[in-house]
């Protein structure tokens, strides 16, 4: 193993390109906006980017639903500039990893039409297709998992829209089309993939019924345990490790569906993905004994060769900052930032995360997200935390010259990148120094994890330790002043960092939502 290795040391930052910058002023983020910013990301010190879809979309489920896999939607761009997007980031040393769907195309994919147009045809048996419905699957966006097409009078399978009709994965052909769209992308250079639902590809071949339990929405009243996970995926998984292998340092994180910190470490390892997500953190309140125990939760699963991650936001769920920070105070933010930054394990940044961006609030009218117009109020959806990003504050926060397709959050006239580069206390410039320290020093990057305190109810302490180095990260997570952990107390320590500006040194009491690093004398 190298010392430094991007995907476990580093820090991957998620980019859902339609809000992150729009350079030819149709109000959608592109790929040339990436690469007008890959400064910005490369000042922040982030190691690799990973793209949301930007490949041709109509859009359904804004461009998680893909017609063709080897091409940027003209919206975004071209080929050429996502060559040249690449290009531009290797040579600041940033990796590239894109998002994959593979369990699923739009119904407009030339696969699709070709297989629903009759029952015989070469691709006929690319999707699931029965005479019947066979089964009381369920759509995770709600209703039946099957859809009637009239051309074969027959019903298709999806586990999303309608409009994203589920591949048939048993099938070698559809194998071997899946394992050259990846193929295509590791020949023109890119340094991995996120592979969405991965752990869907593969349904039970008999299409069994899935057994009941509690649950609010039909979807939850079923154990997912025959349209999800099936055995087949590992094999899968080896040959994909193989070809992966057979490049230099590329990585596959895969989105797990319906994960536990169990199953995701199930799917990592050698012969297996370099990684799966463990979305744990994203259902914990802001307390410290909720998150130490998510994390030993997952450390007991994701030792030896499996390497955990960490995630707080991405483009399916509330933002960090809205679920954890009261108002537009940061305290709370930077606590959990400073966690998510100095455990053990990749961590990954959502755009905008590092500026402490929150949800926008939206009226029904203006929910463009299927999910949210289905289930209003109960599920809003999730264009609140897809908003564009906060460049400045000149008239749509710098993102754009027109009106874009969601609105910009009204906090953007403070919050935004321009004006928290001047302020030497804001979140970002906290971010930064994160980031930093987690270069400087190897213990925060694959050193062990201690926990100091075993049931902690106000302060979470570990420590981050290599033979030569022993970090320790002080979060107090209340809003009182509390003391130092008396075994930090009791050694020498030098302050490398404190999200408070009133801290005099190393030992003194824990300002209220403080985050403190300090580093062991030698
Ligand atoms: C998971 C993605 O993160 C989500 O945004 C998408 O809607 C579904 N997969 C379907 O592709």
């Amino acid at each position: 193993m190298p010392d430094f290795l991007w995907w476990r040391d580093g820090v991957i930052y998620q980019i859902y390109p339609r809000s992150f910058a729009d350079s030819n002023g149709n109000g959608l983020g592109d790929l040339p906006g990436i690469t007008a910013h890959l400064d910005y990301l490369s000042d922040l010190g982030i190691d690799a980017i990973w793209l949301s879809p930007f490949y041709p979309t109509p859009d359904a489920d804004f461009g998680y639903d893909i017609s063709d896999h080897t091409d940027v939607d003209l919206r975004f761009g071209t080929m050429g500039d996502f060559d040249n997007l690449l290009a531009e980031a290797h040579k600041r040393n940033i990796r590239v990893v894109l998002d994959l769907v593979l369990n699923h195309t739009s119904d407009q994919h030339p696969w699709f039409l070709e297989s629903r147009a009759s029952r015989k045809n070469p691709k006929s048996d690319w999707y699931i297709w029965q005479d019947h419905i066979p089964n009381n699957w369920q759509s995770v966006f709600g209703g039946r998992a099957w859809t009637y097409a009239p051309e074969r009078e027959q019903y298709f399978y999806h586990m999303f829209l309608t409009e994203q009709p589920d591949l048939n994965w048993h099938n070698p052909e559809v194998r071997q089309a899946q394992l050259d769209v990846i193929r295509f992308w590791l020949e023109r250079g890119v340094d991995g993939f996120r592979l969405d639902v991965f752990n869907l590809y593969f349904k039970d071949a008999m299409l069994r019924n899935n057994p009941k339990k509690l649950g609010l929405r039909p979807f939850d009243q079923q154990r997912h345990i025959y349209d999800a996970d099936r055995p087949e995926m590992i094999a899968l998984l080896n040959e994909l490790r193989s070809m992966m292998d057979s490049y230099t340092e590329r990585y596959a994180v895969g989105e797990t569906f319906i994960a536990s910190p169990e199953k995701a470490a199930w799917y990592s390892g050698p012969g297996k993905l370099h990684a799966a997500f463990n979305f744990d953190f994203t259902f914990r309140r802001y307390n410290p004994s909720q998150f130490l125990e998510s994390i030993q939760r997952w450390d007991q699963f994701a030792s030896g060769e499996i390497w955990p991650n960490y995630v707080l936001s991405n483009h399916d769920i509330v933002r960090a900052a809205s679920r954890y920070a009261k108002g537009e105070d940061d305290g709370r933010a930077k606590v959990v930032l400073a966690m998510l930054l100095t455990l053990r394990g990749t961590p990954f940044l959502y755009y905008g995360e590092e500026i402490g961006m929150r949800d926008i609030s939206l009226k029904r009218s203006e929910i463009l997200d299927p999910p949210g117009q289905r289930y209003w109020p109960l599920y809003k959806g999730r264009d609140a935390c897809r908003s564009p990003m906060q460049w400045d504050d000149s008239p749509f926060a710098g993102f754009s010259t027109v009106k874009p397709w969601l609105p910009v959050h009204p906090n953007y006239a403070t919050r935004n990148v321009a004006a928290q580069l001047e302020q030497p206390d804001s979140i970002l410039h906290f971010t930064r120094r994160l980031i930093s320290l987690r270069k400087e020093y190897p213990a925060l990057q694959h050193g062990a994890i201690t926990a100091m305190t075993p049931k902690p109810r106000k302060v979470l302490a570990y420590l981050r330790k290599t033979h030569e180095q022993t970090i320790a990260v002080v979060l107090n997570f209340s809003g009182s002043k509390e003391s130092l952990d008396s075994a930090i107390q009791n050694s020498s320590w030098n302050l490398l960092l404190s999200s408070s500006t009133t801290v005099g040194n190393a030992r003194s009491p824990l300002e209220p939502h403080e985050a403190r690093i300090l580093v062991e004398e030698t």
